[in-house]
């Protein structure tokens, strides 16, 4: 593919006016940190992080150059997905302090001039949500709807799993991940005629449930959050298998938000921007499951930005050219560092190969996200036994490191009550050491932070256009741009020398890890383990 050949198409005026309108202005800029709220800060010594926790650390977060976040779910629940079960969607955790205290957050965030999403699971709840409690009972009542159910506890609902032998109600209910989350009825979108249970999109049922979802957010939102990443985005409609009646489902969130809470921020959990930003997100992830070949970037036998030269970066970015010559001006294309559901950065990727990593998460298009803990490095904990329905994730999920002190400065609990047991080695990075060390991971990603911010072309709305991109080949170079700059970004995270031609001349260097290049006849070469960003 010639790669000069895929910048955004050209759009007219009031084409781009539609599709940026509607954008909340402080998108144009965020950098988020996501926050897993058990594992970040404990300040009432029960082992586990609280809001307090995360008021302490603000200012942490600021000063690495983040300025919104995103924290996972911090709704009452039993807990058996992390929160991903939720029991009260009104109500906070007691665990991690009172709906006060998270209203204490919200205006601690804004008063640092930060924005705040919180973790909306709009797909299921727990089992032990009044409303399931309600909906498994034989006599109809409001409830009855607010799952799908089908009408005899001897039909499975197809492809989905189900809880059935439990309750009074003759009838199995679909779940929508583990066996304890039974799924929220949004419809189907082609219900069979044969199976009277399916209920269509416009049913009283799958309506209520929509109008209930506005609520909750309507009351978040007037408690001063910023707006949502939504948990399983994509799932919400049954038997839907082109997404079209999710997205107009998330449409008519849309309409909702942008007459109530034009500022609001969503963020899917979907992997597919071109359906999501169709549905009206702002911002929608490229994650290690669905089309994105984001795994192959760091986190598959021989990711890209290991430094055997062995990774392939090209199906990555064909998909991602797809993905924003259908979607990207509609809205951001995110690409995380990590998030609690997948192996920690830094199992696979290692030493200055994370930085070179951070160098191409932080001069990409979209917002970017930092998972907790990623810019100290933090390790993935091997061999830990699950907790809270983490199994494989716990290992990602443990207590952030932010001293030397006893448990890591996370929490003053005797060791065997934190929430999960830390990294036990005694080279483990921490906050400490490495805003001491001016050659660190940290201080390297804050440079990188604070270079974005001074170049609009680098940020999340400036485009790019893939230079250099082959198959199974470094380097990787790609030129962002706006009205003002153009910036060529050149990735080497090999350990061997490259080159590659180039038609841009480089003329300022603003930024560069591991030596700098040499340019002559149009042949650039790359020193190994470098990345760069040139003004052209
Ligand atoms: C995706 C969340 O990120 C994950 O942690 C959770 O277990 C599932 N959705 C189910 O809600």
């Amino acid at each position: 593919m010639d790669y000069n050949e895929c910048t955004a198409k050209n759009l007219t005026k009031k084409e781009t006016e539609y599709m940026t309108n509607k954008q909340p202005k402080w998108l144009d800029e965020a950098i988020f940190y996501e926050i897993y709220p058990q594992s970040f800060y404990d300040t009432n010594g029960d082992g586990i992080g609280d809001f307090k926790g995360i008021m302490e650390k603000l200012d942490y977060i600021k000063e690495l150059g983040c300025n919104a976040i995103w924290m996972n779910p911090c709704f009452a629940s039993p807990f058996g997905d992390a929160g991903y079960d939720v029991s009260d969607y009104y109500l906070a955790a007691p665990r991690y302090g009172t709906n006060d205290d998270l209203k204490q957050l919200f205006e601690e965030v804004h008063k640092r001039d930060m924005h705040i999403l919180l973790d909306l699971v709009p797909g299921h709840t727990s089992v032990e949500h009044p409303w399931f409690k309600e909906s498994m009972k034989a006599a109809k009542n409001a409830f009855t709807d607010r799952y799908v159910w089908t009408d005899s506890i001897w039909e499975e609902p197809r492809g989905m799993g189900c809880i059935r032998g439990i309750s009074d109600r003759d009838g199995s209910c679909a779940v929508n991940f583990f066996s304890h989350q039974p799924a929220l009825n949004y419809g189907f979108y082609e219900p069979d005629p044969e199976k009277k249970w399916q209920q269509s999109m416009e049913d009283a049922g799958p309506l209520a449930t929509l109008e209930e979802l506005k609520n909750i957010m309507r009351f978040w939102l007037t408690m001063g959050c910023d707006g949502f990443r939504v948990d399983m985005a994509g799932s919400l409609v049954k038997h839907d298998p082109d997404s079209k009646g999710t997205i107009r489902l998330w449409q008519n969130v849309r309409e909702f938000l942008d007459k109530e809470f034009p500022d609001a921020a969503m963020i899917s959990e979907w992997g597919e921007p071109d359906k999501s930003l169709e549905g009206g997100f702002h911002m929608d992830f490229l994650l290690h499951f669905g089309p994105s070949h984001y795994n192959d970037l760091f986190r598959c036998e021989n990711p890209y930005f290991a430094s055997n030269e062995k990774g392939d970066v090209s199906k990555f970015v064909d998909k991602y050219i797809e993905n924003y010559e259908k979607a990207g001006r509609k809205g951001l294309i995110c690409i995380p560092s990590g998030n609690h559901d997948m192996d920690r950065l830094a199992r696979n990727i290692k030493g200055d190969n994370l930085k070179i990593a951070f160098a191409f998460l932080l001069s990409m298009p979209g917002a970017p996200f930092i998972y907790y803990g990623d810019e100290i490095g933090m390790r993935y904990v091997e061999g830990l036994t699950s907790v809270e329905g983490g199994y494989g994730r716990t290992g990602s999920r443990s207590p952030m490191q932010w001293d030397h002190s006893p448990n890591a400065g996370f929490s003053t609990a005797p060791a065997e009550k934190l929430y999960i047991p830390l990294d036990e080695r005694d080279d483990r990075p921490t906050v400490e050491s490495q805003m001491a060390d001016e050659n660190s991971l940290y201080q390297e990603i804050k440079r990188l932070i604070s270079i974005r911010k001074n170049h609009k072309a680098l940020q999340n709305r400036g485009e790019i256009q893939f230079v250099y991109a082959k198959e199974n080949t470094y380097p990787f170079v790609y030129l962002r741009s706006d009205e003002e700059e153009k910036i060529l970004v050149i990735l080497n995270p090999s350990d061997r020398e490259v080159s590659f031609a180039c038609n841009y001349v480089p003329k300022e260097m603003i930024y560069s890890f591991g030596g700098n290049i040499l340019v002559s006849d149009g042949k650039v070469t790359v020193p190994a383990c470098f990345a760069g960003y040139y003004i052209v």
